[in-house]
């Protein structure tokens, strides 16, 4: 007899607005028209629907990612690469003070079921989490139908590198990846490879400024070469990145086009830290214990590198590690 291990999604029927009410242990979560509204115990919160959904589609999309992601300076979940916290008010200093602050653990299956069922619900057709706002209708409204095309994008995650047989494709028209309307300058010729003999088809490359012109999506680092734990996770960047990421290890930015603007906040309080202007060429090394948001006036290619080796957290947290890669 087959069982069902498929984790419980606890949802109302929907409301006058066409959307249902989640509940995960003592969070619901619900929308209307324009806001969604989160309610705990001790407190309850508001969100713009976009704002929340745009945060909700990464979460989910990237499966926790690393450390932190805050939806905003209140809500927001923190991966334990197994399990996740689910916490309200928890890294924001006035609510630890009032002893506001609420967190729940959860197992990673259960709560992505639960953000998959809240992403599903609440977009509606006319709506793309993953673009620019120019790029996509609104987010608002009473319900009409959904985006699964968009809101089940597959994350590119490269085993070797992009463009290597039998790991992720180029992308081209053919493949539904138009060069985007800001990118249009960039070259699309690729690398001429010359092989030592007896090394033909063992060697591979791509234009990685012509993969990145044609993105579809933005704020979503995707993993276009591994070296054992070090990921290379470029994306393409324009407006303002929907959650301010908190992390539990050093994370390294190359901007390789146009200008990002961040905003560096620490991690457990969101005292502000540093704001901090990339140009083309910059790099920077950002700290194990902040937390970061950033603003791109237009689309911009930045390459995240990240080590994604599941020590890091635990040697960091010991202080065998330090939070930053250089001192000066
Ligand atoms: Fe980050």
């Amino acid at each position: 007899m087959a069982v069902d291990t498929m984790p419980k999604v606890q949802a109302t029927e929907p409301n006058p607005q066409g959307y249902r009410t989640f509940s995960l242990g003592e969070f619901t979560f619900s929308r209307d028209e324009y806001f969604v509204h989160i309610k705990w115990p001790t407190g309850r919160h508001v969100m713009s629907a976009d704002a929340f959904l745009r945060a909700l589609q990464r979460d989910v999309a990237w499966g926790f990612f690393y450390g932190i992601v805050n939806f905003d300076g209140v809500v927001g979940t923190v991966n334990h690469y197994g399990t996740v916290d689910l916490f309200a008010g928890r890294y924001n200093d006035s609510y630890r003070k009032a002893e506001l602050d609420h967190v729940e653990n959860f197992p990673s299956d259960v709560i992505l079921a639960t953000f998959k069922g809240i992403l599903d619900d609440w977009t509606n057709a006319s709506f793309d989490p993953f673009a620019s706002p120019h790029e996509t209708g609104s987010a608002f409204g009473p319900k009409q139908g959904d985006n699964r095309k968009a809101t089940g994008r597959r994350r590119v995650t490269a085993q070797r590198m992009v463009g290597v047989p039998g790991d992720e494709a180029l992308r081209s028209d053919a493949t539904g990846h138009p060069i985007n309307r800001h990118f249009t300058d960039v070259p699309q010729d690729e690398p001429q490879i010359i092989a030592e003999p007896g090394f033909e088809g063992q060697v591979c490359s791509f234009n990685l400024f012509a993969y990145l012109s044609r993105s579809d999506v933005t704020w979503n680092p995707s993993v276009v070469s591994a070296c054992k734990a070090s990921l290379y996770c470029p994306t393409t960047e324009e407006y303002i990145l929907p959650v301010i990421h908190g992390n539990d290890r050093v994370e390294w930015f190359v901007q390789l086009s146009d200008e990002i603007f961040w905003s560096v906040e620490d991690r457990d309080t969101g005292a502000v830290r540093a704001k901090v202007v990339m140009k083309p060429g910059d790099v920077a090394a950002m700290p194990a214990d902040i937390r970061h948001q950033g603003y791109s006036p237009k689309r911009a290619m930045l390459l995240v590198w990240e080590n994604a080796s599941p020590d890091i957290p635990g040697l960091i947290a010991s202080g065998k590690l330090p939070n930053t890669p250089v001192s000066f």
